[in-house]
């Protein structure tokens, strides 16, 4: 029988951290956990400045008002992703054009990227799918070239690494989400992150509905919200930060039995991680067949579920096929690639990679 763990999970340390926090008056976001989280977040990706925030989509909304990206320009980002990394483009008014991704390593190809570069383009979001980053050795040089404000839309990659680099410490700026299935997670939560000094001010004045720091309470300078992520879900984080270390080297272990056991199977191919990520968080095991499989996509998915080994068949559409895309506010680059991933692409979750040995073996067998 195949025991897979729960997510999340907590212990006594998220408990104790919590109530550190209830005993303090201020429960809210100028709690000084939150401070402590940020620190610790910041250290983790190897990035000068963390702010945190309510979650992983208005994080790339702010970062897109941040970068003055509006009405009439169009922003690159991947047709597979989650839908918050196009919806941030719409709600600020500018277009988001959506590429293809590279075949197997399922990140935005940067040389696609590059077709789409028009007189309007201000920005391109590059999405880190599944954990490993998408290739900035080619998207870096190719914003540079283009004078485009490259964002990182890290919400996959807490803990990930390209040259020894983290996730969110790379582009212009970098997005991150804890939402209840991340690696790192409080239910809800985000983060912004970045090496800019300007930057950093900027968006914590967004965060905190255009206040400066050290400033009157009363007095706003810019037009932002109210994103702060409050002392309770950074007590939860800095608990969940505790055990993270133990948890990736648990993934590593796990996805590298379960590579290593069906590494040969025909038609079955895992996700290309290129040698520049120097960590990967293993937020995705994914995958795709191809018709040497011996077994549909669906199939696959079926019998693993039958198994209770949980798998998702990708997603249903990329994103431009999404109801809010279909009747346009968006262009349309072609995507064979993603297309195809569509139909022959599944993932496994990260709790899988946590379960004990024998079920590990058990999962390999299944494939
Ligand atoms: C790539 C990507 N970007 C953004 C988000 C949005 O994050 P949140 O759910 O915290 O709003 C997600 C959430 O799953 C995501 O997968």
């Amino acid at each position: 029988m195949v025991r897979i763990p729960n997510w999340p999970v907590a212990g006594e340390r998220e408990i104790e951290l919590l109530r550190e926090v209830l005993d303090n008056p201020q429960w809210g976001g100028y709690n000084p956990m939150v401070t402590r989280f940020e620190e610790q977040f910041a250290a983790l990706q190897t990035v000068k400045h963390c702010i945190s925030a309510v979650n992983g989509t208005v994080t790339l909304e702010l970062l897109l008002t941040a970068a003055g990206i509006g009405a009439g320009d169009e922003v690159i980002v991947p047709a597979i992703s989650f839908v918050a990394t196009a919806t941030a483009v719409s709600r600020v008014g500018a277009i988001p054009v959506f590429v293809d991704i590279e075949p197997y390593s399922f990140n935005m190809d940067p040389a696609c990227a590059e077709r789409a570069i028009t007189a309007k383009t201000k920005a391109i979001i590059a999405v880190h799918f599944g954990g490993p980053l998408a290739d900035m050795d080619r998207l870096i040089p190719l914003a540079e070239a283009h004078k485009l404000i490259l964002i990182e839309d890290a919400a996959h990659s807490q803990g990930a690494e390209w040259r020894g680099r983290g996730a969110g410490s790379i582009g212009w700026a970098g997005s991150f989400s804890f939402q209840n299935g991340k690696v790192l997670t409080a239910g809800e939560g985000g983060a912004l992150t970045t090496n800019s000094d300007d930057v950093a001010v900027k968006l914590r004045s967004l965060c905190n509905i255009g206040r400066k720091a050290a400033e009157n309470f009363f007095f706003h300078y810019a037009l932002g919200t109210n994103a702060r992520l409050t002392g309770l879900q950074a007590a939860v984080l800095i608990g969940q930060l505790e055990r993270f270390g133990r948890q990736v080297d648990l993934r590593v272990k796990n996805a590298t039995s379960i590579i290593s056991a069906t590494i040969a199977k025909r038609g079955l191919t895992w996700q290309q991680v290129p040698e520049q990520v120097t960590a990967n968080s293993w937020y995705l095991l994914l995958g795709r067949v191809d018709s040497s499989y011996g077994r549909s996509r669906n199939q696959l998915h079926k019998d693993l579920t039958a198994q209770g080994i949980p798998c998702t068949p990708f997603y249903p559409h990329p994103l431009y096929r999404n109801p809010l895309y279909l009747n346009g506010g968006c262009r349309v680059e072609p995507c064979p690639n993603s297309e195809a991933c569509i139909e022959d692409a599944f993932w496994l979750p990260h709790r899988v990679l946590m379960a004990d040995e024998e079920s590990i073996q058990e999962i390999a067998t299944a494939f």
